[in-house]
């Protein structure tokens, strides 16, 4: 039996792995849960699948989960500090990454420090930090699998493979709802058009990140720091379809992929119940009704977020971080109307151009610079 923690189990990927849990009651238990301040949803999982230990990320919405949960057998904590505990939970054989942003670096770094194994879906702490994680993962003879498609359909292609024979990463991207929109029609692009990603089903933040193609240039930095393998070998492809999930190509010119069905319940069990194989009830990919398969190549030009990711991970250091704390600001601006859809790319040019590298930053460089491109990156969105 493998006992899992959920960090952010109220969100898609968190509550699709409470499904795939479900679906293993044999294999797989539930230990540890977290969120933010979603206590209607955290309190049914309570009831449904009995952790010991749950943390909120906000203290009134905790105070409110004690209210409910009353004299039941779980602990309930708060703050981030209750979050790194269920990172930590003694109880729990591995953790499950799924709190969207930064906000996810710190309980990555405590789990590993805690000798969990992680099944990793939060991209952002890898981009921000990744050098450090995996340090840290070495250090502690952690092992990290890779949740989100892209980088679980590499790590799968990896394995049992030299990583010096490896030519080149392919990553794909669906292009989101807008790759076939004119430069004109991108200006007036409303939130709740860009929350309509025609094949997956996300949280709002990733689904804008989709949209921009900022979610694949996070992508880019966070295969890089994860595979150790250079910005310049790793390429991304547009594939509408979404049902080749990612390719390696190695020196020989030959090229594996992982092909499947658009349902990220698939990584999900594989990483939960990695090194095994599990059967599931999933329907098959068929390939001809997804016929036929395109590829093509990404327009910096339309989307230039791609573009500012790979220059923010060519140069390393504390750029990465910047970029994505930028991002995470511009996001949240575009969400509440604030500003258009084409300045969520300008606030993190803005921010970069203006930031001060350090290029082999600690921990608290890359935390310092987090709240400084946070800070500026609001200043900005006044000029938009
Ligand atoms: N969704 C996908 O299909 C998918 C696929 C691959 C990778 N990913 C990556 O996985 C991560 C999660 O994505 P998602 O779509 O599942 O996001 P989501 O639906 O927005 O869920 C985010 C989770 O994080 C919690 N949370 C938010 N802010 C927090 C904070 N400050 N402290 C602690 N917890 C916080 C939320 O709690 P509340 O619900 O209480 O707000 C929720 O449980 C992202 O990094 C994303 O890029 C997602």
């Amino acid at each position: 039996m493998k006992r899992i923690s959920i960090l952010g189990s109220t969100g898609s990927v968190g509550t699709q792995t409470l499904e795939v849990i479900a679906t293993l009651p044999d294999r797989l238990q539930v230990v540890g849960l977290t969120g933010k301040d979603e206590v209607e949803l955290i309190h049914q999982q309570i009831e449904r699948y009995h952790p010991e230990v749950v943390a909120m990320a906000e203290a009134p919405a905790a105070g409110e989960l004690r209210r409910r949960v009353g004299q039941k057998e779980v602990r309930v904590l708060s703050g981030e500090e209750g979050i790194v505990e269920v990172a930590k939970h003694h109880g729990a054989d591995l953790v499950v990454m799924a709190i969207v942003g930064s906000a996810s670096l710190t309980p990555t770094l405590e789990a590993i420090r805690s000798g969990k194994t992680i099944a990793l879906a939060s991209k952002e702490g890898v981009v921000m930090a990744g050098r450090l994680l995996m340090e840290e993962a070495k250090k502690s003879g952690v092992e990290i699998l890779p949740v989100d498609s892209e980088p679980n359909a590499i790590f799968q292609c990896l394995r049992g493979e030299e990583r010096r024979k490896v030519r080149r990463l392919l990553l794909t991207a669906s292009g989101g709802p807008f790759y076939n929109f004119s430069e004109s029609n991108l200006k007036s692009i409303t939130p709740a058009q860009a929350l309509r990603h025609p094949t997956w089903k996300m949280g709002r933040k990733v689904t804008i990140d989709s949209a921009t193609l900022m979610n694949k240039g996070l992508e880019v930095i966070e295969a890089h720091n994860f595979f150790d393998i250079d910005i310049s070998q790793i390429e991304v492809v547009i594939h509408p379809q979404a049902k080749v999930h990612s390719l390696v190509e190695f020196v020989d010119g030959s090229v594996m992929a992982i092909l499947g069905i658009t349902d990220m319940r698939v990584p999900i069990q594989h990483a939960l119940t990695y090194p095994e194989r599990t059967a599931n009830k999933l329907p098959p990919l068929d390939l001809t009704e997804n016929s036929p398969l395109e590829f093509k190549k990404p327009d910096l030009g339309k989307f230039p977020c791609l573009k500012y990711a790979y220059e923010a991970g060519k140069v390393g250091g504390t750029m990465p971080a910047v970029l994505n704390a930028a991002n995470e600001v511009a996001v949240e601006a575009f969400l509440n109307g604030k500003i258009g859809f084409l300045d969520i790319a300008e606030v993190s040019r803005r921010v970069m151009a203006e930031h001060s590298i350090i290029r082999k930053p600690d921990l608290n460089d890359i935390k310092g610079a987090d709240t400084w491109a946070r800070e500026r990156a609001k200043e900005g969105l006044r000029k938009c």
